[in-house]
């Protein structure tokens, strides 16, 4: 009987060609390519230089607890380990978690990834967490509150090195996050019919910089930008969003113009061809939900709002490089129950709605209390701020 064949040909790794046995070496549906194994152990000794040179910044301390917190499917895994090796190297006691209860995709908010008081008590066990951090949760702002440092660690190597924490943009984004803390009222207005207010007296200037080295801080590597969270009743107007600009939640780039209207607080249509459907739909899918503790579950509210400080960020790449752009604005929707007792970390709000989508967006002017400091050009005008 004749065999059939299965496959087509084969593609062999090496280290040494020479080494193969001689059947894969003859034929010629083989293809062999050697391996570099001095380059791939140097890219991965690079890798624990730049997590450590992150770690001293984060002031990782002989004897504290490190911990890889990630949920099945992460793309990087290089990170854990590279992670793991360089808090051994600082004398910290290190381990990663790898969440596996299950979740679906629909209703995917970091809420059930894990069981809530397991992950709560495992994040309050350690000093600092780095990885996939379940901001919008409950058990997130208990570890925050109980003294635990984390760090949202999850974009392209490229991306970590090229945005590593920088002074320049560190300083004006607690400058701007102090002002915004000071602020009223957040308006937005460009040239193409956006103009709407938002209220936050009382509410937190929120900044990120990509370091977390005080008690109860979170951050998110790399990031620059300020923010805030808005009262959740008080927005009103037009928010218009154009081709070009990032609805990053969706990973989608713009194709056409969306036109959000804000009324009390609530966006009451949401109007434009595709991209306009596809915000509208995804928000609508959560329209029926209830928080159990009876908070505020509302999808069509404005989750928070500020500006990009990070000179380095490139508008091409999607990502934190699209919420950190120097000069750009984000406005985004929903979920915004993020708190600390930092005072440049957290959000403040009450909204519990699973969903939440960020918007970034260019060509913007932002004012607090009617001074300007985001001008059409994507510069920021106060000297102290840019
Ligand atoms: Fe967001």
């Amino acid at each position: 009987m004749k065999r059939r064949d299965f496959c087509k040909g084969m593609s062999v790794q090496a280290v040494a060609a020479t080494a193969l046995p001689s059947a894969l070496l003859a034929h010629d549906k083989v293809r062999i390519e050697e391996v570099d194994t001095d380059r791939t152990m140097d890219q991965a000794a690079d890798l624990v230089d730049l997590f450590t040179a992150h770690m001293r910044l984060n002031a990782v301390q002989e004897g504290e607890t490190f911990l890889f917190y990630s949920t099945p499917g992460f793309e990087r895994p290089e990170y854990i380990e590279a992670s793991l090796a360089a808090a051994k190297s600082l004398g910290a006691n290190a381990f990663s978690l790898v969440a596996t209860t299950a979740s679906t995709a629909q209703m995917s908010t970091d809420r059930d990834i894990a069981p809530a008081d397991l992950l709560e008590e495992t994040f309050k066990a350690a000093d600092i967490v780095y990885g996939q951090i379940p901001l919008y949760t409950d058990a997130h702002n208990a570890a925050l509150a109980a003294g635990t440092r984390t760090l949202m660690v999850q974009q392209s190597v490229e991306t970590l090195r090229r945005m590593f924490p920088d002074e320049a943009v560190i300083e004006r984004t607690y400058a701007g996050a102090e002002r915004m803390w000071n602020a009223s009222e957040i308006r937005v207005t460009d040239e193409f019919g956006s103009d709407f207010t938002l209220q936050k007296a009382g509410r937190k200037g929120h900044g990120q910089v990509g370091v977390a080295a005080d008690r109860g801080r979170w951050d998110h590597w790399p990031s620059g930008l300020v923010a805030c969270g808005p009262h959740e009743d008080a927005s009103e107007g037009v928010y218009v969003i154009r081709p070009g600009d990032v609805i990053l939640s969706l990973q989608q780039r713009c194709q056409d113009e969306i036109r959000i209207t804000m009324e009390a607080g609530r966006l009451v249509r949401i109007e434009g061809g595709y991209d306009a459907d596809m915000v509208r739909e995804r928000l609508e899918l959560f329209e029926d939900y209830v928080d159990p503790d009876g908070n505020l579950a509302d999808p069509f509210r404005i989750s928070h709002a500020g500006w990009g400080t990070e000179h380095r960020a490139q508008w091409h790449v999607m990502g934190m490089d699209s919420e950190s752009m120097y000069g750009s604005v984000m406005v985004s929707i929903g979920r915004n129950m993020f708190d600390s007792a930092d005072r440049y970390a957290g959000l403040g709000g009450v909204n519990y709605t699973p969903v939440h989508i960020d918007i970034c967006c260019r060509n913007k002017r932002l004012y607090l209390d009617g001074d300007l400091i985001v001008d059409n050009d994507n510069t920021i005008v106060p000297a102290d701020l840019a």
